[in-house]
């Protein structure tokens, strides 16, 4: 059970066939790679993205049941957001996700590599055979902005001089994208006009950001247990994020310590200290919030409905998360 899942009662039984469908997607072409994909889709993951798939499909069908396509593009969702937590994983050496060892920790860098390119590349088989052009190109484009995203953080590793434009670009690279263009492609198969569909897309951008800047503030005040996967662990390896960018505003020593790369002891412990002493957190708040709000706005073009509510309610649950 996960907070968020009074939000999802207008698609739980949708997201129960989907949780049944998941695994078996993944087919069982290798013991190997079913494994360490079952592993993961049966941990426990907070199933927001295909929540809000169904969801948006829901609100914009409201006449009609949703489509066995639907359903793929929620499916085929959660695959992608999978595959790519595999991947990032592997880059920060991470062991444990979802509240259980990463794929990686379990069978070894190599088998994870396989096991995230496989997802990936399974998604975009059931991806075409959607048989829909315009949905194809909006899904593909995420995964290549999923690779770019985490090349981006990698390279800006430990660079204090990131502005906060960059950032939100990789945070829209590595996270928004997929929301945004999955909720747009959820209207395109409800066939709904241009402007709907550029709305569905800018309510899944911003709440994108806001998730993401959320993830970034958590990793700071929250602990391993409650987030299923290890905190405190963006600054140690010089992924410089919304907190952190506010405070180096008016904590100039938290630049000497981040530049050094926490080479001497007590670095990182005089770093988080400063940042937590700062108005960091607040700001990166007031951030997340602006962003919320913004999804809030687009959503709230849709024909009133009880899953149109329910995605309104999504962009206060994802500030929520933080008290
Ligand atoms: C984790 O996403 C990656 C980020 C974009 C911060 P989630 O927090 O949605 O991960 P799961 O799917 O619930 O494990
Ligand atoms: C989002 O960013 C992860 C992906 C989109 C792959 P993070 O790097 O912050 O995700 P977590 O914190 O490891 O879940
Ligand atoms: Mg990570
Ligand atoms: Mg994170």
């Amino acid at each position: 059970m996960t907070p968020a899942t009074s939000l999802f009662t207008p698609v739980e039984a949708d997201l129960q066939i989907l949780a049944d469908n998941l695994t078996q997607l993944v087919g069982n072409r290798h013991p190997i790679l079913y494994a360490a994909a079952e592993h993961l889709f049966g941990a426990g993951g907070k199933r927001i993205r295909p929540a809000i798939v169904l969801l948006i499909s829901r609100a914009t069908m409201l006449e009609q049941d949703i489509t066995p396509r639907h359903r793929r593009l929620a499916e085929i969702t959660e695959m992608i957001h999978t595959a790519s937590l595999v991947h990032d994983d592997v880059v920060d050496e991470s062991n444990v996700r979802r509240g259980v060892p990463t794929v990686h920790s379990l069978f070894g860098n190599r088998i994870a590599v396989l096991a995230g390119d496989f997802l990936f590349a399974q998604s975009s088989w059931y991806l075409a055979n959607l048989d829909n052009l315009d949905v194809v190109k909006l899904l593909s484009e995420v995964i290549m902005d999923l690779a770019a995203g985490e090349i981006q953080q990698g390279l800006n590793r430990f660079d204090t001089n990131l502005s906060t434009e960059t950032y939100l670009k990789k945070s829209y690279y590595k996270t928004a994208s997929l929301i945004a263009n999955s909720s747009k492609a959820a209207g395109l198969l409800s066939e709904v006009s241009q402007k709907s569909a550029e709305n569905l897309y800018n309510y899944g951008k911003h709440l994108g950001l806001a998730f993401q800047i959320v993830d970034d503030i958590l990793d700071f005040t929250g602990s391993t247990d409650t987030l299923g996967k290890p905190a405190g662990s963006d600054l140690k390896s010089g992924n410089l994020t919304a907190p952190v960018l506010f405070a180096l505003e008016e904590q100039p020593y938290l630049e000497v310590l981040i530049e050094r790369e926490f080479a001497q002891e007590g670095d990182l412990e005089q770093a988080i200290g400063l940042i937590l002493d700062s108005q960091g957190i607040q700001k990166a708040r007031e951030l997340a919030a602006h962003h919320a709000k913004a999804s809030a706005e687009h959503i709230a073009t849709l024909e009133p409905s009880e899953p149109r509510q329910a995605l309104i309610n999504m962009t206060d649950y994802v500030l929520s998360r933080l008290y």
